[in-house]
């Protein structure tokens, strides 16, 4: 029986994966669920039937069940009671638990060989066992309070305490002296410990340090590049699951955790490059959501259903482009019925145009779409659709704003050099959000005052309503 362990682990890590590679595709990404879910299956058996042969008296199982129980309660329930704006935030608490999780299992199971009360696993000294506990500390607890932070900023709180973190304005951006002591401090006590392994003061102090790290490192930083921070703590909540399964030596544990670190951090750049932001920008420097907002000085005179449904009665081409504003009124079952009538009554091609950050976290367009089953084929990436605005007739975009912003071109400012959706090369661009209030990067958005543009003031969903029952009565 014992050498069906590995197994069960190879395979388990295998579905991983094969369902990471399927995750790659939207239509694929249901099947590489799938796959993800049933290596976790096989993960957790495998860990059950080896826990029950190598535990001397079988596992605890009241403990292993009371957990499960608990666990599953609080976790359905959450997912239920979120609504699809507030994922970023499970997702970062979420992430946070997982390091923490991490942290706990390395912290309780590199005890018992500080203590002395279990022998040390074949090949593995103390001192191996002290640096692999003191990284999982530092990274399970800067995961920890790190994401809880970054879960409250995009809820919108603590923006006070954020100026006294900043970088200085003086010398290099990644000179900032509080953090640099703290990860230096956390260096040296791992080093410490090396020479005095039985002594767990050093194990405390890391711990107490790293916490204080995860908070300094993600107060600084604006809302708007919070889900690029919540990215990278997920892969560092995988990097602690891999330092976590070197001390317990369960290989599925490294490759998972090593899958994690590295998925999550090949998102962070792909977020960052779609932000015209480098990382380090990101993490040093404040952008967005940081309460800066430009003032408004013009004005612009709504349109009404009526007028905006007549003008796409007659186009040929009309691109539909949704933002965050689509999330909020969650009206993407409109936009679908939107697209279905032109396409019906008016013979119209419509196609939807995707930016890689629009919303609030990555394939946030995508998610919602695909709810309304709006096929793939549809949706293109910027990249794809931009160069086919000029032959577009009419752009409507839905509480998109920063997305379509022609201040990114310009070079200056929050916004500068992120590419964007080139909606204001279209024929007439319709508008669809309550105000002319600005975007999260809070920069005024000339696309609004353009002659071309109509703006349709109201929530998204009430706005797309009006529209599509204006289109039937034509
Ligand atoms: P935003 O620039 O955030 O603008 C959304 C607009 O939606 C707002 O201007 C708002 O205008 C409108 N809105 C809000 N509620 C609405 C409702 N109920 N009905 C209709 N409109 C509504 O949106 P975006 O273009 O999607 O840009 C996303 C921003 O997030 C970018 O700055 C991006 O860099 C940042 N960001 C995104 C990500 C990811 S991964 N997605 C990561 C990091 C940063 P009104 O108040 O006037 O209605």
């Amino acid at each position: 029986m014992e050498e069906w362990i590995p197994i069960g682990y190879l395979l388990s890590a295998a579905l991983f994966i094969f369902g990471l590679k399927k995750l790659g595709h939207p239509r694929t990404a249901p099947r590489g669920n799938q796959y993800g879910a049933m290596g976790m299956l096989v993960a957790v058996l495998t860990t059950v039937i080896d826990m029950q042969m190598t535990t001397v008296g079988g596992a605890n199982w009241t403990l292993i069940i009371a957990g499960l129980v608990i666990g599953t309660v609080i976790g359905t329930i959450m997912a239920i009671r979120v609504e699809m704006t507030g994922m970023p935030e499970l997702v970062a608490l979420f992430n946070g638990f997982g390091g923490a999780a991490s942290a706990l299992v390395a912290l309780s199971e590199s005890w018992k060989y500080i203590e002395g009360s279990d022998a040390l696993p074949t090949g593995l000294n103390i001192q191996v066992i002290m640096v692999a506990a003191g990284l999982s500390a530092l990274v399970g607890w800067m995961t920890l309070t790190g994401s809880i932070l970054a879960m409250f900023k995009l809820k919108g709180g603590i923006s006070v305490f954020g100026k006294w973190f900043k970088t200085p304005t003086w010398g290099p951006t990644w000179l900032n002296p509080v953090k640099v002591l703290l990860v230096l401090s956390v260096f040296a006590l791992i080093y410490l410990s090396i020479g005095d392994p039985r002594n767990t003061d050093y194990l405390w102090a890391i711990i107490a340090i790293s916490c204080i790290l995860g908070i300094v490192l993600v107060l600084p930083i604006g809302g708007a590049d919070m889900p690029v921070v919540v990215s990278l703590l997920n892969s560092l909540s995988g990097i602690a699951a891999a330092f976590t399964g070197f001390i317990i030596g369960n290989s599925v544990l490294i490759v998972a955790g090593s899958l994690v670190g590295a998925s999550g951090l090949i998102l962070t750049f792909i977020m960052c490059k779609a932000m015209n932001r480098t990382l380090p920008d990101v993490l040093f420097k404040s952008f967005g959501g940081s309460g800066e907002k430009a003032e408004l000085t013009r004005t612009k005179v709504g349109s009404d259903a009526d007028e905006v449904a007549m003008m796409v009665d007659g186009a040929q081409k009309v691109i539909i482009v949704p933002g965050y504003g689509m999330a909020v009124s969650q009206c993407q079952h409109q936009v679908k019925e939107f697209a279905d009538l032109i396409a019906e009554k008016f013979g119209t091609e419509v196609k939807y145009a995707i930016h890689p950050v629009a919303g609030r976290m990555p394939g946030h367009m995508n998610v919602l779409l695909a709810e309304a089953n709006v096929p793939y084929e549809q949706l293109i990436e910027m990249d794809e659709i931009n160069p086919e605005f000029p032959e577009c007739d009419v752009a409507v975009i839905i509480g998109a704003n920063d997305t379509t912003n022609p201040a990114a071109r310009s070079g200056e400012g929050p916004l500068a050099g992120m590419p964007i959706i080139d909606a204001d090369a279209a024929r007439t661009v319709v508008i669809i959000k309550r105000s002319l209030s600005v975007g999260y990067a809070g920069v005024d958005n000339d696309l609004f005052y353009m002659d071309k543009t109509m703006m349709l003031f109201g929530d998204g969903k009430a706005m797309m309503t009006g529209l599509n029952n204006a289109i039937k009565d034509i």
